[in-house]
């Protein structure tokens, strides 16, 4: 069914999308131009699109002609070399589910990049990947201010964690490790014909709320609290230009460790494997999928460069 409306409006990406008009948010815009109808269930079409490209690298054919490496793939940042797969596949012990340490968890235990080529989250519905994905897919709906969300079953409103500094306290991320992956999500968005005109308010947003270091509480989320958002916590990272405020983040940014027996989650309320084998199984396959795109990443366009280029002012 996806596949069918993919079909139907692929042939519009890149003539479709003129201005948009100021009283119409992104995520609607879109929608209705890449697959007409603005229904809850095409809003959460259009975020699974943009998210699992950005994740995997670009797989819908045919796109506007921007190559998406993909976060999966190791790449670079501002000359620095960046690789994020570590922190999905449970390589790292960096994730907030063991309390006061980092703890190894599985984000591709749920068939990794094949069901997100099916333009799904996961081959089920209970593994650590179906729960990320589909929070991303609902985290960045509100953030692009996709309108139908929240009024039906087809695309429920966030419900996740309020504050993204919890979540990624114990990665320890850098200004690269942060900056490649904001540049991901443009990468994604032009790749479905976003134009820069609209990337670079989402640019700066993803950049204040989590780009810098020290930044105040504040909400993402309309119904949730306030919270720290700072996912960029290590001393590379720009300290946030307003209310910046260290001795609210009092825990030491410490470089997350490699799993080992101790600091892998124990298995989930639905048993998910967390074996050291499932794992590692699971990053030998992105691994193999991070080095065709990484080649493909060697033939970027002038296109891409403009984008990733403006990506990178923005983070400034
Ligand atoms: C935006 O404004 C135009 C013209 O003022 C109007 O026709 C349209 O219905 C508005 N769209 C929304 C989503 O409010
Ligand atoms: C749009 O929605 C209407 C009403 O639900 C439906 O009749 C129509 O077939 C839909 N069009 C497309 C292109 O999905
Ligand atoms: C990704 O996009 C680039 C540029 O359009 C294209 O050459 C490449 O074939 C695409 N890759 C896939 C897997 O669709
Ligand atoms: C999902 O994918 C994983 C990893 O490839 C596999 O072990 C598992 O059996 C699959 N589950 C289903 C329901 O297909
Ligand atoms: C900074 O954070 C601390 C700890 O949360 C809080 O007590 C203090 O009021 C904050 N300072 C400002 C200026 O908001
Ligand atoms: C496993 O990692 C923990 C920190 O998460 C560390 O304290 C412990 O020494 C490590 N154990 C082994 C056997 O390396
Ligand atoms: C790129 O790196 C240089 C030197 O380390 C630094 O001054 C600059 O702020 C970085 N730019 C971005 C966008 O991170």
């Amino acid at each position: 069914m996806l596949f069918k409306s993919l079909a139907l409006t692929a042939a519009v990406v890149g003539s479709a999308v003129a201005q948009r008009p100021s009283n119409e948010s992104i995520c609607d815009y879109y929608t209705t131009a890449l697959l007409k109808n603005n229904t809850a269930a095409n809003q959460l079409t259009l975020l699974t699109l943009v998210v699992n490209t950005a994740v995997i690298g670009n797989y819908t054919t045919p796109n506007v002609g921007i190559m998406v490496p993909g976060i999966l793939a190791p790449g670079t940042f501002n000359g620095t070399d960046v690789n994020l797969a570590p922190y999905f596949s449970g390589a790292l012990a960096s994730t907030n589910t063991g309390g006061s340490s980092g703890m190894s968890v599985n984000f591709l235990d749920g068939g990794g990049a094949d069901p997100l080529k099916m333009n799904k989250p996961a081959n089920d519905t209970t593994s650590n990947q179906y729960i990320l994905l589909t929070h991303l897919y609902e985290y960045f709906g509100t953030l692009l201010g996709c309108s139908m969300q929240g009024t039906s079953s087809d695309y429920v409103a966030y419900s996740g964690d309020e504050s993204m500094y919890e979540v990624h306290k114990f990665m320890d991320l850098s200004a690269a490790e942060v900056g490649y992956f904001i540049t991901q999500v443009a990468l994604s968005g032009a790749s479905f014909g976003v134009t820069a005109e609209d990337l670079q308010p989402v640019g700066t947003a993803l950049s204040t709320l989590f780009g810098h270091r020290c930044s105040a509480a504040t909400v993402v989320i309309p119904t949730q609290q306030s919270a720290l958002q700072a996912i960029c916590i290590d001393d590379t990272c720009p300290v946030a230009v307003t209310d910046a405020n260290c001795t609210a983040y009092t825990m030491a940014a410490v470089e997350p460790v490699s799993a080992n027996s101790s600091n892998i989650a124990s298995s989930t309320a639905h048993g998910t494997a967390t074996s050291t084998g499932s794992s590692s199984a699971t990053a030998t396959s992105s691994g193999a999928a991070a080095t065709a795109t990484k080649n493909a990443a060697a033939q970027l366009g002038v296109g891409m460069a403009a984008v990733a280029g403006g990506f990178a002012a923005l983070l400034l």
